[in-house]
């Protein structure tokens, strides 16, 4: 298994893959369908981490520069804790300071350990809860946020 990490732009053939990821990975997760519409919105950017030609995981972004709202995260099971997220968060950064945004908005399951400790280690703080905010099963949101100086991205 080769250690190198592509980072590329998703395309129709990896949403087989990223779709059998999402549901694996959450419990209310998207319908496969939505990952054809992200390609088409144009205010939509994608991140997906290859390992040879193997999904590891994905980032999925709406852009309204100055801000940028991290609307779906995931990474593949056997590849967690591996700096995957990290180097998708890498990218995104990289993306956002080329289109002049630098605020980072997300929110979470509120007993998502591993993602607040992801989030929290990138510097993102804790703006609020959204009650009930989920379904299946129904949980609070937590509310994050990242504002960087412009030009320290
Ligand atoms: N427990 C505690 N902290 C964790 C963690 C875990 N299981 N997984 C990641 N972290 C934190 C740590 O601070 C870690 O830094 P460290 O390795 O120095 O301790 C940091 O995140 C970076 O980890 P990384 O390896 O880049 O994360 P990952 O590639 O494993 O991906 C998730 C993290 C959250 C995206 C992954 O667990 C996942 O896909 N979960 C299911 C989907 C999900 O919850 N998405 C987020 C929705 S809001």
């Amino acid at each position: 298994m080769t250690d190198i990490i592509n980072i590329v732009p998703m395309s129709k053939q990896h949403i087989g893959q990223i779709a059998k990821i999402e549901s694996d990975s959450f419990a209310d997760p998207w319908a496969g369908q939505i990952f054809y519409e992200v390609l088409r919105v144009p205010d939509c950017a994608t991140f997906v981490a290859l390992r040879s030609e193997s999904v590891a995981g994905y980032l999925i972004l709406r852009r309204t520069p100055p801000e940028i709202e991290i609307l779906n995260i995931a990474v593949k099971e056997s590849e967690r804790k591996k700096n995957i997220a990290t180097a998708l968060f890498s990218a995104l950064f990289e993306y956002a300071k080329a289109q002049g945004a630098n605020e980072f908005y997300l929110e979470l399951r509120r007993s998502n350990g591993p993602a607040l400790a992801l989030y929290k280690k990138l510097g993102f703080e804790i703006d609020g809860y959204r009650k009930n905010y989920y379904e299946n099963p129904k949980e609070d949101a937590i509310l994050m946020s990242l504002k960087l100086k412009t030009g320290k991205i």
